[in-house]
């Protein structure tokens, strides 16, 4: 019998570990990983006129504006890859009237993942961040450094990843979390972030198994 794929979402403050999670994610249980922030990189990059004005939002730690990220989120969301494996949304919902355009899609997940990690931690988290283009991997340059010179050579920073940046997106999480929280308030699954990343995984795939086995069993009594 076939069970139908999972539909997860993850969220947590800037640099929380969504990214670092969603890739260990990925390669166990092969849903689409489908990331608000990537999304809008690759529109920025591209240099399109939403492009540029998604910049103008993201460089003042501002959530981009809802007519650029709402469809494009709802495109990636619909395509039959993401259908038929199941999804992980990466910072998306980031608002109530986003989570609205998904209700009226009759789109609900079925766990709502958060990662809880201290303050002072994301700071240091950001500010060492780096990313590799080639591989698209993350590193941090004290936690996960680069396995050797030629990676360590090639590594980027993303644009709004300095201290006074983080800050302000920091105030945007805060000022946005609980109207999404109280939405899903039935299905989020708080995880200790603080943690080891592989510790951190640990506990998310324990609970996606958990709900595995119950959808599995639910869907082959009916
Ligand atoms: P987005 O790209 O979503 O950024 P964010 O929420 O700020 O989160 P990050 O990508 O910075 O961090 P992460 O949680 O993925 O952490 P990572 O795994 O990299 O959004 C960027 C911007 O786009 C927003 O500010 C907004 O403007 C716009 N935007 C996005 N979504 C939107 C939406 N829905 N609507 C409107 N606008 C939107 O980890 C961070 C670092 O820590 C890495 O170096 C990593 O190696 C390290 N690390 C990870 N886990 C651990 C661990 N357990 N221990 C030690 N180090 C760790």
């Amino acid at each position: 019998q076939k069970v139908e794929p999972l539909k997860v979402m993850i969220s947590g403050a800037p640099a929380s570990g969504k990214g670092t999670q969603c890739e260990f994610i990925k390669n166990k249980y092969g849903f689409v990983h489908i990331s608000a922030g990537d999304l809008l990189r690759a529109e920025v990059s591209s240099g399109t006129e939403n492009g540029k004005r998604a910049k103008e939002h993201m460089e003042k730690g501002m959530l981009a504006p809802d007519e650029i990220v709402v469809l494009m989120v709802k495109e990636r969301l619909l395509q039959p890859d993401a259908q038929q494996n199941g999804w992980l949304l990466d910072g998306y919902p980031r608002s109530a009237s986003q989570a609205k355009a998904l209700e009226d899609l009759g789109i609900r997940p079925d766990i709502f993942i958060l990662l809880d990690v201290n303050e002072e931690t994301l700071v240091e988290r950001v500010v060492g961040r780096r990313l590799d283009p080639v591989t698209g991997k993350i590193y941090h340059l004290k936690y996960f450094p680069p396995e050797n010179e030629e990676i360590a050579a090639r590594l980027t920073l993303r644009f709004d990843d300095t201290e006074e940046r983080v800050k302000l997106r920091l105030q945007t999480h805060h000022q946005n979390v609980e109207a999404v929280l109280s939405l899903y308030k039935d299905l989020v699954f708080k995880v200790d972030g603080n943690a080891q990343k592989d510790k951190v995984f640990t506990e998310i795939d324990n609970a996606l198994s958990a709900l595995l086995k119950r959808k599995l069993e639910t869907d082959s009594a009916s």
